[in-house]
């Protein structure tokens, strides 16, 4: 369905031409004075030098023009020529009532659906998933599904980072500790056991440890490159311990994304692509793109408008060895073959900007995409603790996810049982699912490339621009809903009227704002405008909520127009949180 505001804009669109002035001044928008009107039209002040008139005398014109009896409900024209707009009520609330019966909340989803790659999470393998790795977790997610929101086919892919100098520490440190192992035994030929050499807990112990002694010891160092090398060129010891790592640390991150309620469709990682590096190296020789430079292989991605230096593209060093970029233009390369995405979005720190320029422009040059595939890279800021340094766990170390989610759990856990309208029983199940607003939404709500503030305190409060306020809107809607079901009623026919206060009509035009709200924040790729939009639709409900009478309402059909607007409002709110990647409950 058309939105809105596009219908208030053909509405004075029509005016301006029949008053005699160019339709092209008809924009309309939002108002910014909202104790004003509801929308307003410049066009007046704009058009006013092309006519050589006042303005205010063009604005009262258009007004004169504007058909009764459509959207625009009142018109004003003001000094010194803006247009003041104010919905008719009545057209709100059948506007409203077309929305509640299309299962697509008026959005309108994409008329040619791309088939768009989100590249997101991007753990690596065999390294405790951090605090660095929630950011693009939870915004990919929530990018995934808008995109599938408005219609799109969008793949997820976690992107393990599994293959890189980690795996030859973890092989050094087992080496170590466990040289009985037959792995390491270059003339064993016989089978290598089912069962992993370690568990999860173990593994993430090795790792820090062959980390920290690498920094200390050149030789141990050394053996761990060697052993990276020798993994990469097919050491089949160190393919059978490769595959423990990778089984191992997968089965714990997927326990891991799936407590975030974040899923990928697909599971590849570096290692999946390195047997086709090599060709696709030769291509780029032999298509004149790539040369040796000191022994380096590289493509030159230098443009004239640069103002800063980009440095070229390195395929492959003076020994032979693959680079993170290789391995993210093999990747390019992989899923142009077997996917054809019009869109490939990745989500990364922002301090890796740099690669992906490189990635993106080397990508272009080598033809390794169409020339209409958009390629783009969102890049979050840092999550930092209160010091405003970046977040660390008390003594100082480095905040594991799992600690970091039950940190959250235990506080709202506090705070709901606290507020003892809950059975202790439920009270850590909803603890769980409110706790999980509390952390993604403290995220998303701010724009993705900023740094922000992870404050434990303010994310699960029920009180302000947070998720815990959210979900307790969306209870709170339930509940005056499930009691009207108790008392016998039906939501079923329920017709929304007219608005007859102001708070009425605001949280109906808050309402209807949805679809053109959703398309912008998916052309934007910004889960903050979503946020903003539920907040305030939050912040409208509350207000009208405190207002009006709605089960004790003696007009029974002016009830069951406020009970129909409530299940709108908590559709569309549900809706929208799911986009964002949470739930939710019940009750609270
Ligand atoms: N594994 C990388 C890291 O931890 C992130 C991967 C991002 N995605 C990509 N295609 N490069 O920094």
């Amino acid at each position: 369905m058309k939105k809105l505001l596009e219908q208030i804009g053909e509405e004075m669109v029509k005016a301006f031409e029949t008053a005699g002035y160019e339709p092209s001044y008809a924009k309309v928008t939002v108002s910014n004075r909202p104790d004003l009107c509801e929308f307003q039209c410049n066009g007046a002040m704009a058009a006013a030098k092309q006519y050589r008139k006042a303005p205010i005398q063009i604005a009262a014109a258009v007004v004169e023009a504007l058909e009764k009896g459509g959207v625009i409900g009142e018109a004003e024209a003001v000094n010194p020529g803006f247009i003041n707009l104010k919905v008719n009520p009545e057209a709100l609330s059948s506007y409203l009532n077309e929305m509640q019966k299309d299962k697509d909340l008026s959005v309108e989803k994409a008329k040619e659906p791309k088939t768009i790659i989100v590249d997101y999470g991007g753990a690596n393998a065999a390294k405790p998933l951090h605090v660095g790795h929630l950011r693009s977790a939870i915004i990919g997610e929530s990018i995934k599904r808008m995109g599938r929101f408005m219609g799109h086919h969008v793949i997820g892919d976690v992107h393990l980072g599994d293959w890189g100098l980690q795996m030859g520490l973890i092989i050094t440190e087992l080496h170590e500790r466990k040289p009985e192992l037959p792995y390491f035994d270059e003339r064993y030929t016989g089978e290598y056991p089912q069962e992993a050499p370690f568990t999860i807990s173990e593994l993430e112990e090795i790792y820090p440890a062959a980390s920290a002694r690498s920094k200390e010891d050149e030789e141990y160092k050394e053996r761990a490159l060697t052993a990276t090398f020798e993994l990469q060129q097919g050491r089949r010891g160190y393919r059978a311990l490769w595959k423990h790592i990778m089984n191992v640390s997968v089965a714990d991150l997927k326990k891991n994304y799936t407590n975030l309620n974040v899923e990928f469709d697909l599971w590849k990682g570096e290692s999946d692509v390195q047997d086709i590096i090599p060709k696709m190296a030769d291509a780029m020789k032999e298509e004149g793109y790539a040369y040796y430079d000191q022994g380096a292989l590289i493509v030159d991605i230098k443009e004239e408008s640069d103002t800063k230096e980009i440095p070229p593209c390195i395929i492959l060093k003076s020994d032979g060895a693959a680079l993170y970029t290789t391995t993210d233009l093999a990747t390019i390369m992989d899923r142009m073959e077997k996917y054809h995405p019009d869109e490939m979005i990745y989500l990364a720190d922002k301090r890796q900007e740099l690669h992906f320029t490189q990635v993106f422009r080397c990508a272009r040059k080598t033809k390794l995409v169409n020339e209409d595939t958009r390629l783009s890279f969102i890049g979050f800021g840092t999550m930092n603790g209160k010091d405003g340094k970046p977040f660390k766990t008390r003594d100082g170390g480095v905040m594991r996810l799992e600690r970091l989610i039950s940190d959250i759990n235990e506080e709202m856990f506090r705070k709901i049982v606290e507020n003892r309208s809950v059975k202790d029983k439920e009270a850590e199940g909803t603890a769980k699912i409110v706790g999980l607003s509390a952390l993604k939404y403290g995220d998303l709500s701010n724009q993705a490339s900023k740094d922000y503030v992870f404050d434990i305190d303010r994310f699960t409060s029920f009180e302000g621009n947070t998720g815990p306020y959210i979900l307790y809107t969306i209870v709170r809607i339930k509940s005056i809903l499930g009691r009207y079901a108790q008392e016998g009623g039906t939501l079923e026919k329920g017709v929304m009227l007219a608005p007859v206060s102001e708070s009425e009509k605001s949280l109906m035009l808050s309402t209807a704002a949805f679809n053109g709200m959703m398309e912008g924040a998916f052309e934007e790729k910004a889960p903050h405008k979503i946020c903003a939009y539920v907040y305030e639709l939050a912040n409208q409900f509350n207000h009208f909520y405190h207002e009006t009478k709605i089960l004790s309402e003696e007009d029974e059909g002016r009830k069951a127009s406020y009970l129909a607007l409530l299940d709108l409002v908590r559709e569309v709110l549900e809706t929208s949180i799911d986009v964002l990647g949470f739930d939710a409950p019940e009750r609270m």
